[in-house]
């Protein structure tokens, strides 16, 4: 369905029943990185799966902070008539995304669910490595980001088919909302200091081989999380959703049937 606020029309999917959870995708992904995980569980949890405002379907904009981003998922927690608090599940960029939502709409929170992700904010380097790209998204079109990711992203068993797929899913972005989307990580808060405030159940999940955001920044999370649960993956690599989604499934389903 198409929800619109804050100026923008996103595309989302409401999926199953129950207790409800937010999933939020990375960077420069879509709400079908959560597809094969939901359709495992749908019967027991209600997910609510959006599009990030300049990815996938939903509108771009040419700037964008993580601040947008959490109200974005706060007015589609409202469009789809969820009160009662979730559970917020995210991915990489969609981890960071969790943090700022945690921090100005912590009342909606029921537990987390930190995948494939770190607390830290960019060093100045990476900032300006983000600008960089930025600029070259715009030039060149989104399969800049596409090429340049794509081997990081899987690890070294996901089948051609997989990253194929994802090739032409990031490529087929529009290129202002890749941009923008790389302004607000360069622009995001650390939130190291957060995660002790963080009492709400979290589950941490990563891929054994994630060349991104690696198993031991997991660890180090895990451990500054007043009820975190690390859960790390065999042989996935940065994607762990749809790399082995039968291993996110039986972890998040175990942590969803019993979140507080
Ligand atoms: C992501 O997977 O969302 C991004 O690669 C994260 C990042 O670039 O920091």
């Amino acid at each position: 369905m198409i929800i619109s606020a804050n100026g923008c029309a996103f595309h989302v999917e409401d999926f199953g029943q129950g207790l409800a959870v937010l999933c939020i995708h990375g960077f420069p992904l879509n709400g079908q990185l959560w597809q094969p995980v939901v359709e495992q569980l749908a019967g027991n949890n209600r997910f609510i799966v959006p599009d990030l405002r300049g990815l996938g379907r939903s509108t771009a904009t040419p700037q964008a902070t993580m601040a947008d981003y959490a109200d974005d998922l706060a007015a589609i927690l409202e469009a789809c008539g969820v009160t009662a608090p979730v559970v917020v599940m995210g991915l990489s960029m969609g981890g960071y995304i969790a943090f700022e939502f945690y921090r100005r709409h912590g009342e909606r929170v029921r537990a987390m669910v930190f995948a494939d992700t770190r607390p830290e904010a960019d060093t100045p380097e990476k900032r300006a490595d983000r600008q960089v790209k930025a600029e070259r998204v715009l030039q060149e079109g989104s399969r800049y980001m596409a090429d340049l990711m794509l081997d990081s992203l899987f690890g070294p068993a996901a089948p051609p088919a997989l990253r194929f797929a994802w090739h032409g899913i990031m490529s087929s972005n529009d290129p202002t909302g890749v941009a923008a989307a790389l302004g607000a990580m360069a622009g995001r808060n650390d939130s190291v200091e957060l995660l002790s405030s963080i009492k709400e159940p979290a589950l941490v999940i990563v891929g054994e081989h994630d060349a991104i955001t690696p198993p031991e920044v997991h660890r180090e999370m895990c451990a500054k999380l007043p009820a975190g649960k690390l859960v790390e993956i065999p042989g996935a690599g940065h994607m762990t959703p749809v790399e082995d989604s039968a291993a996110f499934a039986s972890a998040l389903g175990s942590f969803l049937s019993a979140p507080a």
